[in-house]
Parts: structure tokens; sequence; C-alpha cells
């Protein structure tokens, strides 16, 4: 017998204005084709003035908490992915925790656009070592605040949203067959800071900062790091490629999805795509997929799910799941 975390429900939020290709045709020297066919992007929302990231947040969480069929009060730890906390402190879960009136601790986590498999791995791990029973992990992004609107390389390919899941303990067998997270594993590589990051921050320039990226280059890092770990995921639990019934990536391009789905011959009714409708939520995009899937019915009990990302630090990883 080993503790497990199984998941009880999911829920997910996106902000009402949506932006699309030709509306940033106006603002920035673009064009539909190219995003479309560089990244798969047609649209994405963006959240209002005012709309803050824990507004976001609590919207998700509280939608999962319904679809859990629990009580805040049961939750006793919230892991909170974001890159774009409401204020530089306190963390933003905290906010949350007060708002759905949740007991126990609550706390942000940094992965960029792997804090949602990150976030995941973290509240794994507290449950398993018993330090927490019922968990919340939200990804949730107001990315946009951090957008250089005169920037065409990268205020195109991003967007605002939040999912979350509730997670719980449970004594299970120690096989591939339990429900649950089978396995995380988490990767960063800090010489590769400069590929993408905020030109700002709390300690560098007392401002947010604007996103700066290295598309190219971070494109190449995808491709290859996002192939080795989930070959690392699929190889920790004993399981061949054919094995995975849903792929739930982040979604930052289709081209990289669709590259990782062809190594693992994945057919594309097995993948989960939001890219087209989304753009890249950066932490908040895997619960947002993993919730339409589970909502409209594609995911079922029993199937196995195989979640990976990249982002910023470079940091990466992939989390195998079974719903
Ligand atoms: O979520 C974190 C992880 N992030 C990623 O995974 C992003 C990885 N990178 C990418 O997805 C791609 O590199 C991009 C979508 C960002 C860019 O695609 P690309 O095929 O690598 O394009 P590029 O950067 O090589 O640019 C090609 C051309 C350039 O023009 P020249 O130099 O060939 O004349 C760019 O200036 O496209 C130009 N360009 C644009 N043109 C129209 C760049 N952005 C735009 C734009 N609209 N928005």
């Amino acid at each position: 017998m080993v503790k497990r975390s199984r998941i009880l429900g999911c829920g997910s939020y996106l902000p009402a204005n949506v932006v699309t290709n030709r509306d940033l045709e106006a603002r920035v020297d673009t064009s539909d084709d190219w995003i479309v066919q560089r990244t798969g992007i047609r649209s994405r929302h963006i959240a209002a003035d005012g709309e803050l990231t824990s507004d976001l947040a609590i919207a998700a969480a509280t939608r999962a908490l319904e679809h859990a069929g629990v009580d805040a009060a049961s939750i006793d730890c919230i892991v909170l992915a974001t890159t774009t906390p409401d204020n530089t402190f306190p963390a933003t879960a905290t906010k949350v925790q007060a708002a759905l009136g949740a007991k126990g601790f609550a706390l942000d986590i940094q992965a960029v656009c792997a804090g949602f498999v990150y976030a995941m791995s973290i509240a794994d791990n507290f449950i398993r070592l018993g330090q927490a029973t019922r968990a919340l992990v939200i990804g949730a992004e107001t990315f946009s605040r951090l957008l250089d609107w005169k920037d065409r390389t990268t205020c195109v390919l991003f967007g605002d949203g939040a999912g979350a899941v509730v997670m719980e303990g449970y004594d299970a067998a120690g096989t591939a067959a339990d429900r649950g997270v089978l396995s995380t594993h988490l990767h960063s590589d800090g010489a590769q800071y400069g590929l993408l990051y905020v030109d700002g921050g709390p300690s560098a320039t007392g401002t947010a900062g604007h996103v700066r990226m290295n598309g190219q280059e971070v494109f190449r890092h995808a491709v290859s790091k996002l192939s080795s770990v989930v070959e690392e995921a699929l190889a920790a639990n004993g399981l061949e490629p054919a094995a995975v019934d849903w792929l739930v990536p982040h979604q930052a391009n289709q081209r990289i999805i669709d590259g990782i789905a062809r190594k693992l011959k994945l057919p594309t009714d097995k993948v989960v795509l939001t890219v087209d409708r989304h753009g890249n939520t950066s932490a908040a995009s895997i619960p947002l997929a993993l919730c339409e899937a589970v909502h409209d019915g594609r995911v079922k009990r029993g199937d196995l799910i195989l979640m990976e990302a990249i982002g910023g630090g470079l940091t990466w990883g992939a989390a195998m799941v079974r719903w």
C-alpha cells in the first residue's frame, strides 16, 4: 500500500473579453496568417481592468470545489502557481484561502509556464507525507499585464485564465493501475535564465517589467526537453506511449505540441488542444485544457493522462496521472 493523491474534481475560469488575431493586427505589425501558421493561436482571453489573478483563481477554485463535491473548509493546503501575483507579497494563495474559507496553509509557487506541474508535484508530496489531506492546486495568470504591447514577438502569444483541481490522499495499491498522481518529474536549468524572462522585478528595478523571449532558442529547448521528460515519466511507471489516453500539454505553440505527439505516436484526437482559443496562459494552460476535456466528457474515470510543460528558468516537468 502507498499513499497517493487522486483528483476529485476540476474547474476553470476565462475572462469574458476575447481578443482575436485580427484585433491585434490593429495594435502591432502582425497578421492572422503569421500567428496561426507559427503558433496555432487564433484568439485569447484578456482580463478586464481591475480583474486580478486572485479573482480568476477564486472563480476556478470555486468551480473545482463544486465539481469535486467538497466543502472549502475541508481544504487544508492551497498551492497556487502564478507568475502574475496580485501583489509582490503576500502570496495570492492566501487571498484565495480567505475568499473560499479554506483552512491549513496556502502558498504561491513560481515556475512560470511549468508552474502547474510544479504545483501539482508539491501538493502531491505534502499529501503523501501526511502534511495535507485535501489540497487545491491552482494555475492562475493575468499574463497580459506583463506584456509589452509594442513587441509583436511576444504580445500575440499569451492570454489570461485560471484552472484548478482538488486533490485528496488515499491508500493505493502502488501500481500504475492506481488512480491519481502516479509520478511527477521536475527539472530546471538556470543557465538558460536569459532565454525567457521579465526585465523587471522588486529587487532589480522596483517595477513588474515586461516579457522578453528568444523564441527560437526556447522552441529548440522545448522540443528536446519535453521529449526527454515524457520518456522519463513513461519509464518511471513502466508504461509504453500507447498506454497514454490523453496528452494534456502546456499550450504554448501547436507546433511544439504536434512534435511531442508525433514522438509518442499519439493520434491527434488523443491530444487536448486549447492553444487556438486560449493562447499561452502560462501556469493556467494545463488545468484549463484538462478541465475542458473532463467537462466535455472526453476524459473518463481510469484514463491515463500525461501532462508536460516548459517555461522560463528554464523550468520543465511532467506528471503522469490516472483520472
Ligand atoms: O510557454 C513558455 C515556452 N514558450 C515557448 O514555448 C515559445 C517557443 N517559441 C515559439 O513558439 C516560436 O519561436 C515563436 C512563435 C515565438 C516564433 O516563431 P518562429 O517560427 O520561431 O519565428 P521567428 O522568431 O524565427 O521569426 C520569424 C520572422 C521574423 O522576421 P524576419 O527576421 O524573418 O524578417 C520575425 O521578426 O517572423 C517575424 N515575427 C513576426 N511577424 C509577424 C515575429 N513575430 C511576429 C508577429 N507577426 N507577431
